[in-house]
């Protein structure tokens, strides 16, 4: 990249998030498939959405956050998203993000588009270490992380109340190699 915003391998590009994105990226993400696998305690609407992500420019140039478009070069498909969250203040450690729309699953995106930002997190970013957190029952998202070479640091038991249970979370950790 990097200060264009953009971010490319053969097959994808990754484009910093902009206000004007949002009605794009609001549909495809306000979707059970999506908001199901999140924290979240109750479905956000529009405008608390709108909040979370019309700062994402000035939170990427400020290092604190980095939200990400994923787009196919093929046919210029909106495919998911992928962002680098809770950047600490030392630019040490960040929590990885991502999400893909069902129809486009199984074909390597996500692996792909992680890649790029765990390079770019590292290379660009500084960060010493990325982490990533996921409900136990999501074997895709555990399968993606292990398959980025994610360590699995172990089980945090009853860690979110979620859909009228106490529900696992399974932390996994990146180092970077130049650490
Ligand atoms: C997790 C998710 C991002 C994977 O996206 P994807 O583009 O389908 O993943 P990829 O095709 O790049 O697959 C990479 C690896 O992930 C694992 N994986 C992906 N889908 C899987 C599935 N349905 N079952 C088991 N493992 C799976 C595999 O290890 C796969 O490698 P392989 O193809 O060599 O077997 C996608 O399922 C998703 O968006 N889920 C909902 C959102 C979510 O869970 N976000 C994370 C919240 S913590």
């Amino acid at each position: 990249m990097a200060d264009s915003g953009i971010l490319e391998s053969r097959n994808l590009t990754l484009s910093l998030l902009s206000e004007n994105d949002f009605n794009i990226i609001f549909p495809l993400m306000n979707r059970p498939e999506i908001l199901d696998t999140m924290v979240l305690h109750y479905p956000l609407d529009r405008e608390e959405w709108y909040d979370i992500f019309k700062n994402n420019p000035e939170k990427a140039a400020q290092g604190k956050e980095f939200g990400f478009m994923i787009t196919l070069k093929k046919n210029k498909k909106i495919a998911g998203m992928c962002d680098l969250l809770d950047v600490n203040e030392k630019r040490e450690k960040a929590e990885l993000g991502y999400w893909i729309s069902p129809e486009f699953r199984k074909q390597g995106i996500a692996f792909d588009a992680c890649k790029l930002l765990i390079e770019y997190g590292f290379s660009h970013v500084g960060l010493h270490k990325i982490w990533a957190e996921t409900f136990s029952t999501n074997t895709p998202s555990q399968g993606l992380l292990e398959k980025l070479g994610f360590r699995k640091v172990g089980i945090l038991e009853k860690e979110v109340f979620k859909h009228g249970m106490w529900r696992d979370r399974v932390l996994y950790e990146l180092l970077n190699p130049e650490s």
